[in-house]
């Protein structure tokens, strides 16, 4: 893959899967545009990208807040004549685990905010500059969930948000096909990042029986997410538009089905604790 002369805009982009992604297409010749709420990771994915050749854009910035995105797509403007790639990645759960009827108003705001409003914020701003893409087609990739397409008790804000990307990304691309902008997302299942880190997240005995639940025995790794957006960014997807890419080791496919310890399979709970630390 090839990102030589594109411009990529990843937000979230300094930890977890953001990060890779950043440092991979930077790699890969990408000049990357970053919009990261952490003055700290922004100071540090500086710092990273420095032996890297391409005049980097590196903006600190809340994508949830509209006045910081209106200061960050004027500076973008200025800098960029057009964007190739965007990725929505960011989106966080902010540990709000907890029964529906017991979220507050300012919880559903606060979900809403980071895991849709500003995915379609981000992307209205970034529509008009993806429209002057300087090659053949243009890309927008959502992180949303595994979480929007199963159902996970106490999280059911998060999720509603994260099945909404899917409708967001389907209808985006009808939208913007003709302007050769392709529309797709990811659908990553537990991934060790600075949002879960799987130590701190599953309880040992769960984590040590991974292959139970997610068919190919371990847990996401960043590099798992940003080999699926790298390729639905490239030109290797160009036929490719309004899709999920569903990586999860198999996880959504096994759906309620679960590894017993003598290696069959099950539908019954095969532990008695929910397995997360929450
Ligand atoms: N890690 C997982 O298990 C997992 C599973 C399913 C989906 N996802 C999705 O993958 C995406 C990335 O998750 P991750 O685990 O790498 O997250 P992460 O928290 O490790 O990294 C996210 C980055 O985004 C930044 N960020 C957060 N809110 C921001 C804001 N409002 N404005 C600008 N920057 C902001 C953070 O500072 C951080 O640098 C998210 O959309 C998440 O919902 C992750």
């Amino acid at each position: 893959m090839d990102f030589k002369g594109k411009t990529v805009l990843v937000t979230g982009g300094g930890a977890g899967i953001g990060q890779d992604l950043v440092m991979r297409f930077a790699e890969l010749g990408a000049r990357l545009v970053v919009l990261e709420r952490d003055a700290e990771r922004v100071e540090a994915l500086g710092r990273a990208l420095a032996t890297t050749e391409a005049r980097h854009l590196l903006l600190h910035t809340d994508v949830t807040s509209a006045e910081q995105l209106d200061q960050a797509f004027t500076s973008i403007g200025e800098q960029c004549a057009s964007l190739d790639v965007l990725v929505n990645n960011v989106g966080d759960s902010l540990q709000i685990f907890k029964p529906l009827e017991d979220c507050s108003d300012d919880d559903f705001d606060r979900l809403y905010a980071v895991n849709l409003g500003q995915v379609l914020q981000v992307t209205r701003r970034a529509i008009p500059l993806l429209r002057r893409h300087g090659f053949e087609q243009a890309s927008i990739v959502n992180i949303a969930s595994i979480e929007g397409f199963r159902g996970i008790p106490y999280l059911s804000a998060y999720a509603a948000f994260k099945a909404a990307l899917g409708g967001f990304t389907k209808s985006l691309a009808l939208e913007l096909a003709a302007a050769r902008i392709r529309v797709n997302q990811i659908a990553p299942e537990t991934t060790d990042t600075a949002q879960v880190p799987v130590s701190n997240f599953i309880h040992p005995e769960y984590r040590e029986r991974v292959g139970d639940w997610i068919p190919l025995g371990r847990f996401g790794e960043v590099r798992d997410m940003s080999n699926a957006v790298l390729f639905l960014a490239s030109d290797q997807a160009s036929w490719i538009t309004g899709t999920t890419l569903h990586v999860d080791g198999g996880a959504l496919a096994a759906g309620g089905w679960y590894r017993t310890p003598q290696g069959g399979w099950t539908l019954a709970p095969v532990i008695e604790r929910s397995g997360f630390i929450y």
